[in-house]
């Protein structure tokens, strides 16, 4: 296992080139199932994420290869395996999202059922009550759910839970419902630029959508889906976390390969903050050199502030001028990194789904554990501004979301090294 030694107090300057988005390439390249004939994905990340998606998608029959320019090439060639095991989804919820293309496609899918994992309870009820309305008999045995699309016929389904939107089951139904018979209605689904991405991509394949992108989706179902050749998204939450990680070092960084409208919610909350953020066709310029001034923050889905920008932005809010207060409106129980923010001297108060941030001077290094992969970049950012020397310790986490966090750092001056997780 291993973990990262950060040497805090340098300040960040020079140019950071933002990777493909995960959370879009995730459900784009689950879509692939949808046909037999090759689909290239380009700007897809090189993450520990996309790997397992991959070997998931090569035990369902078929080939996966990356070639050099970042491409991944997929291509069914046996349709005969339907499931994704307990194993495989445990390590990667986001498997789920291979149910909606297999029903589709395979008219059967059997899927272990996802359990909690450190951010909260991650229900899929909504998926299931999405594809049940598309006419999926659903059935639960031995925790996986087996599933039966042998006529799936569109129709309206409001898709809206206690927390409202929900992007995997967006993207489950979405992806099912483009084989379906007829017209199917989406109401209240999420509005993600990575849903948007999803769509795109569908349509690309030949599919009928539109809507994507507001909360009523309208998918016309057709016969078969083909070939595509698409570009995924610029990765929102590692810009805005490198946005952060320049407003916190007092830095100044340049980021390549942006859409600033994806990140609106964060420029508007750095701005009250008083970083400096200057936008220009794909590139953001941050920098900083004053004091930072609290806010008052809550998550919501797009386009509100995000839930994965949560906790670097406690990191940031953490050395304001004064109490700032951040409510979690989408995984109420996300606060795994206060404990360890709080070892290396934050002053953190949790009531309920909010934490009441009270600004300090300085953070001090420690041996931190990372819990979750936003937490751990929390975690980073936290090091990076600290008294000393942190180690963040488990950073399997920010693997499977963030493309070689460390180099990117490094070349912008941070003094970040990975090491062997060290025994503590
Ligand atoms: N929810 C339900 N029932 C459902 C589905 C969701 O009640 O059937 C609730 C959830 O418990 C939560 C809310 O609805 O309270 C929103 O969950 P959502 O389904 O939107 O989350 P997700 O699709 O499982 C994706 C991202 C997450 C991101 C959330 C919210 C991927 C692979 N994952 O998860 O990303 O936090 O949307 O934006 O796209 C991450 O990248 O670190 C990450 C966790």
């Amino acid at each position: 296992m291993d973990a990262f030694v950060i040497q805090g107090g340098t300040r960040l300057r020079g140019e950071v080139t933002i990777s493909g988005a995960k959370n879009a390439a995730l459900p784009i390249m689950a879509a692939c199932l949808l046909t037999q004939q090759e689909c290239l994905i380009r700007n897809v990340p090189d993450l520990a994420d996309v790997r397992h998606l991959s070997s998931l998608l090569e035990n369902l029959g078929a080939k996966v290869w990356r070639d050099k320019q970042k491409t991944l090439h997929i291509q069914v060639q046996d349709e005969s395996h339907c499931l994704a095991d307990y194993e495989t989804v445990r390590r990667m919820r986001a498997s789920i999202c291979v149910l909606g293309p297999m029903l589709a496609r395979r008219h059967r899918a059997e899927v272990s059922m996802p359990g909690g994992c450190a951010i909260g309870d991650r229900p899929i009820n909504l998926h299931l009550r999405g594809l049940a309305a598309l006419g999926a008999k659903l059935d639960l045995e031995g925790g996986n759910i087996l599933a039966d699309g042998s006529c799936l016929e569109g129709t309206e389904i409001f898709l809206g839970g206690p927390f409202g939107s929900t992007v995997l089951g967006t993207a489950n139904v979405m992806s099912a419902a483009v084989l379906a018979k007829g017209k199917t209605i989406i109401e209240y689904a999420a509005c993600e630029p990575e849903i948007v991405d999803l769509g795109n991509f569908l349509n690309a394949m030949g599919a009928k959508i539109s809507g994507h992108g507001t909360p009523r989706i309208t998918i016309k179902g057709v016969e078969s889906l083909g070939a595509a050749d698409y570009t995924v998204i610029p990765d929102r939450i590692e810009a805005g976390t490198f946005l952060i990680a320049g407003a916190i070092t007092n830095g100044e960084l340049i980021l390549k390969n942006c859409r600033t409208e994806h990140l609106m919610a964060l420029l508007d909350c750095l701005h009250k903050i008083g970083v400096d953020v200057d936008r220009q066709d794909g590139t953001i310029r941050v920098s900083s050199a004053r004091r930072l001034n609290p806010v008052d923050i809550t998550t919501q889905p797009y386009p509100g502030f995000p839930t994965d920008l949560q906790a670097q932005c406690m990191t940031l809010l953490c050395l304001a001028d004064g109490n700032s207060m951040i409510t979690e409106k989408i995984f109420p129980d996300r606060f795994m990194h206060t404990a360890e923010l709080g070892r290396m001297g934050a002053q953190l108060r949790k009531e309920g789904p909010t934490v009441l941030v009270q600004g300090v001077r300085e953070l001090i290094g420690a041996p931190v554990m990372a819990s979750d992969l936003r937490a751990s970049a929390a975690l980073v950012l936290a090091g990076m501004v600290a008294k000393g020397e942190t180690t963040v310790l488990r950073v399997y986490h920010i693997d499977r979301g963030y493309e070689h966090i460390e180099e990117k750092l490094q070349r912008v001056g941070a003094k970040i090294t990975r090491v062997d997780q060290p025994q503590v």
